[in-house]
C-alpha cells in the first residue's frame, strides 16, 4: 500500500507505516510487536516456537519484560533536543546506536539466506552482530558478507583442541571479540520443542561444528546425531579457569554472557574478561532467573567502568533502552526480534528491525530531555512502588490486556 505523499521511511517517527513490502490487506510494521506477529504468520509453527520459547514456565521470560514496564522515565524539559545523540562505544568500536544483534542459532530456519543476510541487514544498520556458535552459515562466509562489526560467540566446548580452533578462525575473519556464554552447562528444557518434537531439516546444520575445513575435520563432529551433538557442544564442568584460558588464548577482548550477580560479573573480570553481558538467554536457560534489568545496577557498580556492560533480555521499545542505558549498560542487544525480521523480510527486515528501535530510542530521548547518551543517568530512571497497580499493555500492536 502506497499512500500519496508517504514515501519515505519516516511517517510521523514512524517506520514501516508505507513499506513497499507490506502488501496491500496486511497491517503495517509499526512496532516490534507487528514484526513478531508478521513472523508467526510466516515461519512454520514449531520454527515459531523454538525461537519464541521458552524454559519451563516462562517466568523469566515474562518478567524481562515486565520489570522495564514496572520502571518510571523521570524525564527532564527544556534540554535542546532537536537531535539527540544515540552514538556510542564499546571497546574500540564507535557504533550509531546502542542496538546490538544477539547471538541467536539457525537462522536458515528463518531465511534461505540465513546468517549471511542477518549481517547484511545489521551491517546496513550499522548494528554490531554477535554470531552463533550454532549458526547455519560458515563463519568465514558470514564475516564476507557482513558489512559491519562482528563478534563471536562461543560455547566452550568439552573438546578444547577444537574450541581452540573456532576462536583461531573467528578471529583470523575479523571476528573482534569473543562472547563466551556461560549460562548453559545444560541445556534448558524448552517445552514447546520437546512437544513439537523439534529438530533441524537436513541440509540445516550448525556448520562451524562439523568438519567445515580440512584442518578442522579431526576435531569436528561429523557423522553425529544432533542430540549427540549438542550434548557434545557444552560442558557442565566449566569453570572460571575456563574463561581465562580463552582470555589467553584470544588475543581479542572476551566477555561473558549470562551474568546475573555482581560476584559473577567480578569474577569475570579477574578472569580476564574485558566485558561482560547481563543476560538469562532470553529466559531459555534457567527459568526463575532474575528480570536481567532487576539486576543491572549492581553489575555495573561491580565492573565499576573497567570494562563495557552489556544486556539483552525482553527490549523491545526504544523506552526499554533509555532505560537500560540509564541504568549504567554501554549497549543492548535485542535476539528474537530480529529473527522476526529476518523472517518476515530477510536482510531488508533486520535492517529495518533494528533501525526502528532505534529511531524509537531517540525519539524517546527526545521526550526524556536527553541530547545524548551522556545525558542518561541513573537519576533518569525509578522503580514504581509495587503497590501500584500497572495495566501497561506490554504487546501495544496486539489486543489489549484485560
Ligand atoms: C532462538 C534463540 C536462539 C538463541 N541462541 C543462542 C546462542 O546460540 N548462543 C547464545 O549465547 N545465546 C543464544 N540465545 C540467547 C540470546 O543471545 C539472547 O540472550 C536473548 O535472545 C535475548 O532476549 P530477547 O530475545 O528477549 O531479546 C538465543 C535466543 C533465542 C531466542
Amino acid at each position: 500500500m502506497r499512500v500519496k505523499g508517504m514515501t519515505g521511511l519516516r511517517v510521523g517517527g514512524i517506520d514501516g507505516f508505507v513499506g513497499a513490502n507490506c502488501p496491500a490487506m496486511e497491517s503495517p510494521l509499526i512496532n516490534l510487536a507487528d514484526w513478531e506477529e508478521r513472523a508467526a504468520g510466516v515461519l512454520p509453527r514449531e520454527v515459531f516456537d523454538y525461537y519464541a520459547g521458552a524454559a519451563w514456565d516462562g517466568v523469566t521470560l515474562r518478567a524481562n519484560h515486565a520489570a522495564y514496564a514496572r520502571l518510571a522515565i523521570h524525564y527532564r524539559v527544556m534540554r535542546d533536543v532537536r537531535a539527540p545523540d544515540a552514538r556510542c562505544r564499546v571497546f574500540d568500536l564507535e557504533l550509531p546506536g546502542p542496538v546490538c544483534v544477539a547471538p541467536t542459532a539457525f537462522h536458515r530456519l528463518a531465511h534461505p539466506e540465513g546468517e549471511l543476510a542477518t549481517a547484511r541487514g545489521a551491517g546496513q544498520a550499522g548494528a554490531l552482530m554477535t554470531l552463533s556458535s550454532l549458526s547455519t552459515c560458515r563463519l568465514e562466509d558470514v564475516a564476507a558478507a557482513a558489512g559491519g562489526p562482528l563478534w563471536y560467540q562461543l560455547y566452550i566446548n568439552r573438546d578444547r583442541g577444537f574450541t581452540r580452533e573456532l576462536v583461531q578462525r573467528a578471529v583470523a575473519a575479523g571476528y573482534r571479540a569473543i562472547v563466551v556464554t556461560c549460562d548453559a552447562p545444560v541445556w534448558g528444557i524448552r517445552e514447546a520443542d520437546v512437544r513439537n518434537g523439534f529438530h533441524l531439516p537436513p541440509g540445516i546444520e550448525p556448520v562451524n561444528l562439523m568438519a567445515s575445513t580440512a584442518d578442522s575435520g579431526a576435531h569436528s563432529h561429523r557423522g553425529a546425531g544432533m542430540t549427540e551433538m549438542m550434548a557434545w557442544m557444552l560442558d557442565a564442568t566449566l569453570t572460571w579457569k575456563d574463561v581465562a584460558w580463552i582470555a589467553e588464548e584470544a588475543g581479542v577482548p572476551v566477555l561473558v554472557k549470562g551474568i546475573c550477580r555482581a560476584d559473577d560479573a567480578r569474577e569475570a573480570l579477574r578472569h580476564g574478561a574485558g566485558g561482560v553481558i547481563v543476560s538469562n538467554h532470553g529466559g531459555r536457560q534457567l527459568d526463575g532467573a532474575p528480570a536481567t534489568i532487576s539486576v543491572l545496577p549492581e553489575i555495573v557498580a561491580a565492573v565499576g567502568g573497567r570494562g563495557p556492560v552489556l544486556i539483552d533480555g525482553g527490549i523491545r521499545r526504544g523506552t526499554d533502552v533509555l532505560k537500560a542505558l540509564a541504568l549504567g549498560a554501554t549497549a543492548v542487544q535485542v535476539g528474537r526480534p530480529v529473527l522476526w525480521g529476518l523472517a518476515t523480510d530477510g536482510a531488508a527486515g533486520v535492517t529495518r528491525v533494528l533501525e526502528q528501535l532505534q529511531r524509537e530510542l531517540v525519539h524517546a530521548m527526545a521526550l526524556a530531555g536527553a541530547a545524548s547518551v551522556a545525558d542518561l543517568r541513573d537519576d533518569l530512571v525509578r522503580a514504581i512502588p509495587s503497590d501500584f497497580s500497572i495495566s501497561a499493555n506490554l504487546h501495544p500492536g496486539h489486543a489489549p490486556c484485560s
